[in-house]
This record gives structure tokens, C-alpha cells and sequence, in this order.
């Protein structure tokens, strides 16, 4: 039960005095007690019945976020489904998205001013936070001096170096302004790069909504290429062809059937997108292999990953080489910035140096590039890596326990800070295994954490995230809000 502001007086030596009073015959009061008492017990029932309702309020249906409700149905009136994201708009648990007015460290405040511990992290850039203070600084003193030119910057060749430096599969490095840019950008040269026209992604995987990546299709038409939205032409669609993911010979039997014709197999090297879902022991190695024995590229879209799992990335942690990498979230330090990058040879091909065209206005802005700049060098000192990986373990631990303690099937996936909870499944591999989870009850888990101050993502196929910013006791109220809604999941 809440806590109501207003005490219920059910004890009676704080009752008021003429109740409390000593009285001979304790059966016999005067007109005057009985209506005190009258009134008494009529304000403790009325207490009662109020704090029940707001409990209820709370406990029982979506939170009243009016603020949150007008401001949705005015964004629905202009922007199509109210968002400019689609995961935005809760469609997969429901409810009214909680709109937020700012954010400090790991905390989210929406526009009611209530407070949540946050594991979106705007879906991976904020492992610092939010409005870190350096981050801040750097932005603001940029800005002052300009906020873009369209012409190269020093900031620019910096951020170059330091990526180069953290990510040594990378001699040479784009900047762009989103991972979309980036993923397409890749592609695209790595098509020009073979002169071969099909690529390889995972079902499940996602890299951004470039026409020929958006397609994921479903396990019985996994090889056909079938687009995922309308407007993709099936023609581009069909230059896509589809491998499962941890599932070394879906992989091979592509490039038995199409070998000559794959310019690139693109990867999540460790998936976000359906969930956290890692690589198994010698998949990674696998795709390498056979990618390479058929002349095609191997492009790591570490997006999410990148500067996340490890400095140097998923790459980093697997220790093997792609050919191409993509990066961003991180990145931007909170601001659009993404890149590509990789071998010299291929990167070369990318105008002016090379015949490939891939330009941007706003590519390598000053006032991201500063972000960037600021993040990347804070996340190099030293501990960075182990502090997360702490925070992470902290956290699969304790949800494993209260999996176990209310008997609640499920299982959590995590590498490093990246995690997610399943529900319903005892092992998630590929799409296919998350697919099979629960999502009605992931869709009351993220509302029963919601309404105990925790926002985790509003779907079953993102990642949380555990930011630097997260402290121990933010970590504990996790675990308690998680037990809370365990023990009340188990009632139901
Ligand atoms: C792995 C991966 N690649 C690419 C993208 C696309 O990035 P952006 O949203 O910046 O276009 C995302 C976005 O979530 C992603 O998770």
C-alpha cells in the first residue's frame, strides 16, 4: 500500500482525548464521545478508502500522466503516431509514452516531474549519463564559437585519430551524422568495393532503415528477401538475403547457393535488436571464414557495441577484424554523430579519393564532434570497462534470483552493460528463440517497473543499458522494484 500524507489513526492512545480519556464504565459514553468517536473512525475509513484508490491508481492501471496524455494527442495531430521514432510510441506494451522534460546522470524526470531510473540511455548513447558535465562544458563552448561551417574542422581529424587509435580494424574513418548513414554507406562500398551486388544480414539484426536493410523475414521465408515495409522495392529487397544468427550453416548454404554474387555479410556482433543475444563460441570466427574463402566483406555494425562492450568494441572483445566497421550512438556523446571505417584500400574507393559518393551537410558537426571527442576520452581511463561489467553482473545476478525466488520463467541475457530480460524461454539464441518469449507479461513487467520509478525499454526486442552514472543504490532499487513486481506477478 502507498504511503498516504495524512496518518490513519488506528491506534488509540493517539485517538483524540475524549476517547482516549479514562472512563469508569469503558460501555458508556456521553452524546459528545460518541460523535468524536463517530468522527474518528468515519476520517480512518475515509483515509483508508483513499489510499486504497490511489494505490490502486498506481498499482493497477497505466499512471495519470496528464501533462503526458495532452502532449501526446497534440504531437498525434502533426507528427504520424505522435513520435519521430516509431519505439517511442510504447505501441508493443501500450499506454501513454511518458514525455520527459530532462534528464541528470542516470535519472529521467518526465513532464509530471516524476523520476525514473533510466536503462534506455536514450537507446545506448548515454553511458555517461545524462548532462554529464564535461559533456556539457565541451558543447556549450563549441557552440559559442560556432556551430557548423561546412568546411573541415581540427576536431574532425582528431575524432579520426582517436577512433583509429581505439579501434585498430579502423586505418581510415567517415564521419556521418546517424548509424542509417553509416550501415548504408558501407554497404554501398562494399558493394563497389566487390563489384557483387546481394549482402547477408541476420534476421533480427537491425541497421538502421536503409531500403535494402530493412528486411528481416521469418524463419520459413528466412532465404526469399521479402521487404519488412511497404516501399521497399522487392527488387531491392531481394539483393538482401537473409542467414539466422548463432547458425553457422544458414550462413554457409547462402554462400553455397549465391557465394559469387555476396559483396558483404553485415552483422551485430553481439545482437541488441532482438534483445541482448551473443555470439556463440566460434560464430563470429565462422562468418569470417567463410565470408572471406568467397571474396565477400565482413562489416561489424557496432552501433550499438562500439566504445560500448569494450574501448574498442565487440571487435575488441572477440578479438577478431572485420573489414568494415560501423559506429554511432556512443559515438556522438548524446548528439548525431556515427561513422564508418575499416581497411585503407576500401575506404579509399569513398570520394574525392575514390569513384563511390557519400557526402553530408551536417557530417563531422563541430559541437558532436566535441561531444565525441569528450566522451570517448573519458570512457579511455582507466576502469572504465571493469566498473561497467561490475554494474552489469550486479544486475544479472539479482534478476536471476528473483526469477528464481517467485518461480518466474525467464532468463536474462548480458554482455557487459547491455542486457535483457526474456520471459517465458529458458534460452535465447536467435530471433526465432526470442520471438517465442512472453510479451505480454514483458509488456507488465515494463509497466509494473514504470510505476516503481524504473524505465527500462518499452520492448521485448531492445537492450537496457547500464550507464557509469548508475549507482549502487540505484542498482538496489532496481532489484527491489524488479521483486515487487515479481511477488505481484506471481499473485495474479
Ligand atoms: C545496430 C544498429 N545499427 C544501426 C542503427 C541505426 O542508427 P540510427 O538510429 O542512428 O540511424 C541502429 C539504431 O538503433 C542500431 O541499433
Amino acid at each position: 500500500m502507498l504511503f498516504f500524507p495524512v496518518r490513519i489513526n488506528h491506534d488509540a492512545r493517539i485517538a483524540p482525548a475524549q476517547v482516549r480519556r479514562k472512563i469508569h464504565n469503558p460501555f458508556q459514553f456521553s452524546l459528545q464521545e460518541k460523535n468524536a468517536i463517530k468522527i474518528f473512525y468515519l476520517r480512518s475509513i475515509l483515509f483508508i478508502y483513499l489510499d486504497t484508490l490511489l494505490t490502486q491508481c498506481y498499482e493497477d492501471s497505466p499512471m495519470p500522466r496528464n501533462k503526458s496524455k495532452t502532449l501526446y494527442q497534440r504531437a498525434r495531430k502533426k507528427i504520424p503516431g505522435g513520435v519521430n521514432s516509431p519505439v517511442r510510441a510504447w505501441q508493443s506494451v501500450g499506454g501513454t509514452p511518458a514525455f520527459i522534460a530532462r534528464g541528470k546522470r542516470a535519472y529521467l524526470f518526465d513532464t509530471e516531474g516524476r523520476k525514473y531510473i533510466d536503462f534506455v540511455a536514450s537507446w545506448g548513447p548515454l553511458i555517461l549519463g545524462h548532462a554529464h558535465p564535461k559533456i556539457v562544458q565541451q558543447i556549450k563552448k563549441t557552440a559559442a564559437r560556432g556551430t557548423t561551417f561546412g568546411a573541415p574542422t581540427e576536431g574532425e581529424v582528431e575524432l579520426a585519430e582517436l577512433v583509429c587509435r581505439l579501434v585498430p580494424s579502423i586505418e581510415a574513418v567517415r564521419l556521418v551524422s546517424s548509424g542509417t548513414e553509416a550501415t548504408m554507406s558501407a554497404v554501398r562500398l562494399a558493394r563497389a568495393c566487390t563489384g557483387r551486388t546481394k549482402i547477408i544480414k541476420f534476421d533480427g539484426c537491425y541497421h538502421g532503415h536503409a531500403d535494402g536493410l530493412l528486411v528481416k523475414a521469418g524463419s520459413g521465408i528466412a532465404a526469399l528477401g521479402l521487404p519488412d515495409s511497404p516501399g521497399v522495392p522487392p527488387g531491392f529487397a531481394r539483393e538482401t538475403l537473409v542467414a539466422r544468427f548463432n547458425d553457422p550453416a544458414s550462413l554457409e548454404g547462402l554462400f553455397d547457393r549465391h557465394g559469387k554474387n555476396i559483396a558483404a555479410v553485415i552483422v551485430e556482433p553481439v545482437c541488441g535488436n532482438m534483445g541482448v543475444i551473443p555470439p556463440a563460441p566460434g560464430f563470429l570466427d565462422a562468418m569470417r571464414k567463410v565470408a572471406h574463402a568467397y571474396g565477400a566483406l565482413l562489416i561489424y555494425d557496432e552501433v550499438i557495441t562500439g566504445f560500448r562492450v569494450a574501448l574498442g568494441g565487440a571487435q575488441q572483445l572477440y578479438k577478431l577484424q572485420p573489414d568494415l566497421t560501423c559506429l554511432g550512438k556512443i559515438l556522438g556523446g548524446g548528439l548525431s554523430l556515427a561513422a564508418f571505417g575499416g581497411r585503407r584500400e576500401i575506404m579509399n574507393l569513398l570520394a574525392p579519393e575514390g569513384p563511390v559518393y557519400q557526402a553530408g551537410t551536417l557530417s563531422g558537426n563541430p559541437i558532436a564532434v566535441a561531444a565525441g571527442l569528450a566522451v570517448l576520452r573519458l570512457l579511455s581511463r582507466r576502469g572504465t570497462y571493469s566498473a561497467l561489467e561490475d554494474l552489469g553482473r550486479k544486475m544479472e545476478e539479482g534478476y536471476r534470483a528473483v526469477l528464481r525466488q517467485y518461480g518466474i520463467h525467464g532468463t536474462v541475457n548480458r554482455v557487459g552493460s547491455m542486457m535483457t530480460i526474456f520471459f517465458g524461454v529458458d534460452r535465447v539464441q536467435s530471433a526465432a528463440d526470442a520471438r517465442r518469449g512472453d510479451c505480454a507479461q514483458f509488456a507488465r513487467y515494463f509497466h509494473g517497473m514504470l510505476r516503481r520509478g524504473v524505465y527500462w525499454p518499452p520492448s521485448q526486442f531492445e537492450a537496457a543499458f547500464v550507464s557509469l552514472s548508475h549507482l549502487e543504490k540505484d542498482i538496489a532499487k532496481t532489484l527491489q522494484a524488479f521483486s515487487a513486481w515479481a511477488r505481484e506477478e506471481r499473485r495474479r
